[in-house]
């Protein structure tokens, strides 16, 4: 069983980021489970707070439930041509203290939604540089950006069917992916 945990890069309600990792999750191939986390609550990094408390519980949290998994999902919005300072910050977060990274050598995926025809792709390039760094191998094809127009989702959150039939082809690469790398 491949344990998948899938981040979306945004604290809307209504983010379709959000939907799309929770719509990625339901397309999960057979032997796979996907676990959408949430980066509300994670307070902002501040080394003075890390030095003299220690991590804070959220991120502890945060850090345990990405050191169990197999394999992470990006979703991430664009802002302002880049990945949104909650994510970031998330990212900063479970990178701490130094040396005892929550993300090394765990494969990532990322997918991104925005209302713009070239939807996410500044974002999803600025955050493959951050896993790079992270020492993250990230699958490169095939990219995923996804314009957020109306009918993308219905009333429940599920994907129509064109971009069901082409999250779902993405999700079983990735997965075959996540497996390949991980023999
Ligand atoms: C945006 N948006 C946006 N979209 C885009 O394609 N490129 C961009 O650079 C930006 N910049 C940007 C900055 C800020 C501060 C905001 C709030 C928004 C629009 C953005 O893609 C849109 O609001 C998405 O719906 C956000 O994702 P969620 O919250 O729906 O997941």
């Amino acid at each position: 069983m491949a344990h998948l945990v899938a981040i979306a890069g945004s604290l809307r309600q209504g983010s379709h980021n959000a939907s799309l990792a929770r719509a990625a999750a339901e397309l999960s191939p057979p032997g796979t489970d996907v676990e959408v986390l949430s980066i509300r609550g994670i307070p902002l990094y501040d080394a003075d707070v890390e030095a003299a408390e220690g991590i804070p519980e959220p991120v502890q949290r945060l850090k345990a439930q990405i050191k169990a998994a197999h394999a992470l999902l990006f979703v991430t919005p664009e802002y302002n041509r880049s990945i949104p300072g909650v994510l970031k910050n998330a990212i900063d977060h479970a990178s701490r203290p130094h040396g005892q990274s929550a993300w090394a050598g765990k494969p990532a995926g990322v997918l991104g939604a925005s209302v713009s025809a070239i939807g996410t792709s500044m974002a999803q390039q600025h955050l493959r540089n951050i896993l790079a760094y992270l020492d993250m191998p990230t699958m490169g094809q095939p990219e995923a950006f996804i314009q957020a127009k109306a009918g993308l989702f219905d009333a429940n959150g599920n994907v129509g069917p064109d971009s069901k039939k082409f999250l779902q082809s993405w999700m079983d690469r990735y997965v075959a992916w996540v497996k390949w790398h991980a023999a």
